[in-house]
């Protein structure tokens, strides 16, 4: 929290001048979550975190692993610490860095669950039971529709409130979530005064590229099959294994035609990993015929992106497991994270216990 916002009022007189330094000094805070329920992806780099690994350069960012939001669909905790650790190593790898962006762990900030308390008396059953990925859930797990998922975008709005964060990147899946904490924001502010900035979905337009599975049937880690999906922690031979078995088909069958979305996907993520040079290679071999045959031979092409892909995650991963092998330093990370973390989130409890009339301490 800025310094600005406890300047006296007489400061504010020459009002241009303030308002300046006041848009000047509160840089805008970024923040990001993800929860530890599977392994990273490269739908997730390209997707996501390429996109907040850039930002943290240009803005006041902080990233969370929600494990409390875990639970709502994975009650049992066995290897929970360990999914949480795997994700903060992975994040640290694709060049997240601890230094510049506050790393912690839901529950180590218990102002969170504090404010997701208050949240919670301004989110109406009804509204909470229209939201997509709740009804989708139900779906998933009839026999397990806790109150815990019900309340899902309250606890995801007490997140990203608790550090007045407002710029929030995620994807389209999102959307519905964003404007859910933005109503809850508004709503607290209208009963108890203006407490909370309105959160908003960002993102780098150009950077979010959309990654389907290797079998081109959808986003990419959304099917059952393993085999379609390139994870961050993939070894070489496996990543070389599932390229080659990437879908393909014959070939064009006249020069310039349109590529069916399974090719084109290929082309994608060809265009991620490999050279300039590599991806107009294959272009236009695509695109050229010789004595009426169309040129390209998809082979030689899964052969080039599997040898690039490798070369792309082998370094994430290597670093993702050496971090993982030094538990110290990632509970030192997390620590830190949680410290800086809370420090923000207990300025805004503060204000927020004021505000509804809470503050007897
Ligand atoms: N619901 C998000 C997802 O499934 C994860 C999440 C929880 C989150 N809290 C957040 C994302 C706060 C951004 C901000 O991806």
């Amino acid at each position: 929290v800025s310094q600005s916002r406890y300047y006296p009022k007489k400061m504010a007189k020459n009002g241009v001048l303030i308002h300046y330094l006041r848009t000047a000094m509160e840089k805008e805070i970024v923040l990001s979550g993800i929860r530890p329920t599977g392994f990273l992806h490269l739908g997730n780099y390209f997707g996501a975190m390429r996109n907040y690994v850039r930002m943290q350069d240009e803005y006041n960012c902080c990233f969370f692993v929600a494990n409390w939001h875990s639970l709502t669909t994975h009650p049992d905790t066995k290897t929970l610490q360990q999914s949480v650790l795997r994700v903060v190593a992975e994040n640290i790898a694709c060049g997240l860095d601890p230094e510049k962006v506050p790393l912690y762990v839901q529950s180590d900030v218990p102002e969170i669950a504090e404010l997701y308390l208050y949240l919670n008396m301004l989110a109406y059953k009804g509204e909470l039971e229209k939201t997509t990925t709740f009804k989708d859930k139900v779906r998933m797990q009839p026999e397990n529709v806790n109150a815990g998922l019900l309340t899902y975008p309250v606890l995801q709005a007490a997140d990203i409130l608790i550090h007045r964060a407002v710029k929030v990147p995620v994807g389209k899946d999102q959307e519905q979530n964003l404007e859910m904490a933005r109503n809850f924001a508004e709503r607290f502010n209208h009963r108890y005064g203006e407490t909370f900035p309105l959160p908003y979905a960002f993102n780098y337009n150009s950077e979010l590229v959309k990654i389907l599975g290797l079998d081109g049937n959808g986003k990419m880690g959304k099917s059952e099959n393993q085999m379609t999906t390139l994870f961050l922690a993939d070894d070489d031979e496996l990543i070389r294994k599932k390229v080659m078995k990437a879908k393909t088909d014959q070939g064009p069958l006249t020069p310039n035609s349109t590529k069916p979305d399974y090719i084109q996907n290929l082309f994608t993520l060809m265009s991620l990993v490999s050279t300039a040079d590599t991806v107009k290679k294959f272009e236009d071999d695509f695109n050229n015929s010789s004595e009426g045959n169309c040129i390209i031979r998809y082979g030689d092409m899964k052969k080039q992106l599997a040898e690039d892909m490798v070369n792309f995650i082998n370094p994430i991963r290597t670093k993702a497991a050496d971090l993982q092998a030094n538990k110290d330093l990632l509970l030192k990370i997390i620590h830190q994270g949680a410290d800086k973390a809370r420090a923000s989130a207990s300025s805004t409890l503060t204000a927020v216990r004021k505000a509804v009339g809470m503050n007897y301490l």
